[in-house]
């Protein structure tokens, strides 16, 4: 008696799903729609095409934080470029400089230049000393009188035989190594009398 209730079910459980044994020419029945007819972007991906004239960027949160908008953007080029609207480099970095971001220069710089510029920026680096092409003092007078904003162009997209450090090193980073650079710059031409009263027994 149990078998042959299990065979009716499973007999109208086919007739149910539209297994009626024959071929039919019909759209089959679309229980669950699902939004499969919307026009889509690309299949699987977006229900809904972009409207017209604009372009798809971030995610939900990108909409919402003002923050990642900027970061998605960019629009700061003095930020972000190193550079005035009208395309001439900055001369002042944009950022407040003080003690903490002076160490993390300090940080950044032996972390990503000193294998080439060595730890005083004079040039002879590991990677120089192992036959790389040797870079310029940093302390020279040339450099000296750079703006700060193309310091800044150089590390973010190198410079002949300089690679490019812009994927690795954060924008607020790369002028955090442009502050320490400016350091490292006054500590090759500087002189005793630059040395405050309180730190001198430090030196001496
Ligand atoms: C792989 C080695 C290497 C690393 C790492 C490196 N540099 Fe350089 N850098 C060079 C070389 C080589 C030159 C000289 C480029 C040339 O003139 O061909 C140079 C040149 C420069 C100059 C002078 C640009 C000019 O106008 O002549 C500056 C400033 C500079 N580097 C800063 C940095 C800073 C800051 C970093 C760390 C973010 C860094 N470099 C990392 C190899 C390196």
């Amino acid at each position: 008696m149990q078998k042959c209730l299990g065979l009716v079910c499973l007999g109208v459980l086919f007739v149910l799903s539209g297994c009626r044994g024959a071929r039919s020419e019909k759209t089959p029945f679309h229980l669950n729609p699902n939004f499969d007819w919307q026009p889509k972007y690309k299949a699987q991906m977006l229900t809904s095409l972009p409207p017209e004239g604009t372009v798809i960027w971030g995610n939900e949160h990108s909409f919402s934080s003002a923050k990642s908008r900027e970061q998605y953007l960019k629009e700061d080029a003095t930020f972000y470029n190193g550079k005035l609207a009208n395309g001439s480099f900055v001369s002042t970095i944009p950022l407040k400089v003080d003690e903490a971001f002076m160490k993390r220069g300090q940080e950044r710089f032996n972390i990503y230049c000193a294998v080439c510029h060595d730890q005083s920026g004079t040039g002879h680096g590991l990677v120089v000393q192992r036959g790389f092409a040797p870079p310029p003092n940093l302390g020279d007078e040339r450099l000296l009188t750079v703006q700060d904003g193309y310091l800044f162009d150089v590390i973010s997209h190198g410079i002949r035989n300089m690679p490019a450090y812009a994927k690795q090193i954060p924008e607020a980073d790369r002028w955090a190594i442009v502050a320490y650079v400016r350091a490292l710059q006054k500590v090759q031409h500087g002189s005793v009398e630059d040395v405050p009263e309180s730190s001198l027994k430090e030196i001496k």
